[in-house]
């Protein structure tokens, strides 16, 4: 039987918003809240380029990129044509206003895709 934990309560997440859970090992994860208290959880990273995804705009079931707008699907965590990937997703689980992820999930997904970091400039001054 899986095991769950408490991550936040819904109200914590701003409707049409999103709340980062870090964990111990790879990049955090985004938990997600619609406009009639959907809870979705996807890795924290855009399959594009990396862009935090909890900084997006989440509208119905998706949510927008910050950094070049792909548009991610919350169910799924695939880009919507015609872009083309797919972000991790996690399990959620509502109990009472409670959010609740699997801890097997938390430990195991894309533990070991590395930080996005900024590139090298390339300009002498
Ligand atoms: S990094 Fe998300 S759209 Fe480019």
């Amino acid at each position: 039987m899986a095991e769950w934990i408490h991550v936040c309560d819904v109200a914590d997440i701003p409707v049409l918003g999103s709340r980062r859970v870090n964990r111990d090992k790879g990049p955090a994860v985004a938990v997600f809240r619609t406009s009639d208290d959907q809870v979705y959880a996807l890795l924290d990273r855009c399959p594009h380029k990396g862009g935090p995804l909890s900084q997006g705009i989440v509208f119905g079931r998706a949510v927008a990129c910050p950094l070049h707008n792909w548009t991610i699907a919350l169910d799924t965590g695939t880009a919507r044509e015609p872009d083309d990937g797919c972000t991790p997703r996690f399990s959620v689980k509502l109990e009472q206003g409670r959010v609740l992820l699997q801890v097997a999930e938390l430990a195991s997904i894309a533990i070991d895709v590395a930080p996005v970091m900024a590139g090298p400039c390339t300009r002498t001054c």
